[in-house]
């Protein structure tokens, strides 16, 4: 078995696995060129050579042991019929939903037909992409892309998200049903075009409450994570409800992932001692400590391996790369990580 399904198996690996959140992006020059012919970021997703191979670049360039789709969480309320475009420098944008949003707006009608260039995407790398490197699909969680449906875009804080879900529960609960529906089917087609595992990214769960997260993040992400394994049993799925604090503990119990990605904040030896005995664990790197480089650095991947490396881990970052991280950086990360890792 790869690697990387090895450790989602349960299996404790020296060294562990790694990939990298937003492994392919800005920071990669070669990136950047193809990016440049492709237009608009939107197309870059929307043609498969193109996504195939950027989805290749960071694999060439580091030997990583996942190679993640290209493409992007909001393809799906674009599927759904809700405009998307990306906007230079304020990043996505869309036309936002309210409270008095008629839902039936949203269609699920062409739904599978507009994401077949990702399925297309998945077919192809399941020819491409080498013997020991897994094929991770993805979607967003439907509290994240909830919100960004609501908000229109990146928001610091998606109140206006919140106060519907306070305001008129019932209403907001059928945007999270239809979105629970449509991921599911979209990360059962993922698996169906090649996808090895799929990771769910709930990257805003750290907004809420205790309840509002029980509700919002955890119950809907849960409930895809039973359709995903009822249609394809054996296929592992990794959560990531990104600034649950505590609340990862009942994810690890409750939520039916086989691994949990820890964002940056998640203590080490906490997260050892409460979680890794229930499900392999992911992550959780700085991405800031990632561009700052040098003895940090060294000290940090070190540290990560010895507290979680002794059980079921995979190498990553606690949030995606940020564009300006220089890509050696990446090499040193690897050659501590591959060389020293079993002190
Ligand atoms: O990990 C990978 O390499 C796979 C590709 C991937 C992208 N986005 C590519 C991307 C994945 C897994 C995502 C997920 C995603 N997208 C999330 C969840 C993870 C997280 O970061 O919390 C979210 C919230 C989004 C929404 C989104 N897409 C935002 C907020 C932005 C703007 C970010 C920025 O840095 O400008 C994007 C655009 C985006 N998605 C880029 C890439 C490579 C940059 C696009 C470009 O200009 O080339």
């Amino acid at each position: 078995m790869k690697p990387l399904l090895r450790a989602l198996a349960g299996e404790t690996l020296d060294p562990p696995p790694v990939w990298m959140m937003r492994q392919a992006g800005r920071y990669l020059p070669e990136y950047r060129e193809l990016r440049s012919q492709a237009g608009s970021f939107l197309d870059l997703c929307k043609t498969p050579e193109m996504a195939e191979e950027v989805t290749l670049q960071p694999i060439r360039r580091y030997g990583l042991d996942g190679a993640i789709l290209f493409s992007d969480i909001l393809v799906v309320p674009q599927a759904l019929g809700q405009k998307l475009w990306f906007e230079e420098g304020l990043g996505p944008r869309l036309e936002p939903l309210d409270e008095t949003a008629d839902l039936s707006r949203l269609s699920t009608s062409a739904f599978h037909e507009r994401l077949q260039p990702v399925y297309e995407t998945l077919k192809r790398l399941s020819q491409s992409v080498p013997q020991e490197v897994t094929r991770l699909g993805f979607a967003g969680a439907p509290w994240t892309v909830a919100s960004y449906m609501i908000e229109g875009g990146s928001s610091r804080d998606f109140f206006k998200s919140r106060l519907w879900a306070y305001r008129d529960p019932a209403g907001f609960e059928k945007l999270i049903d239809l979105l629970v529906d449509v991921t599911s089917e979209y990360l059962i087609q993922q698996v169906l075009a090649g996808a090895e595992t799929v990771q769910l990214f709930d990257s805003w769960a750290g907004i809420w409450t205790d309840e509002g997260f029980r509700r919002w993040s955890l119950a809907p992400s849960r409930r895809i994570i039973e359709k995903i394994h009822e249609a394809c049993p054996g296929v592992p799925v990794i959560f990531f409800p990104r600034g649950a604090g505590v609340l990862y503990q009942e994810c690890a119990m409750e939520s039916g992932a086989q691994a949990l990605s820890l964002d940056s904040s998640v203590p080490l030896e906490w997260a050892r001692d409460n979680l890794q005995p229930h499900v392999a664990l992911q992550g959780n790197l700085d991405p800031a400590c990632l561009m700052a480089g040098g003895t940090v650095l060294d000290e940090a991947t070190r540290r990560l391996v010895s507290v979680l490396g002794k059980g079921p881990f995979i190498f990553n970052l606690g949030h995606g790369i940020d564009k300006a991280t220089p890509p050696e950086n990446v090499n040193r990360m690897l050659e501590v990580l591959r060389g020293k890792s079993a002190q």
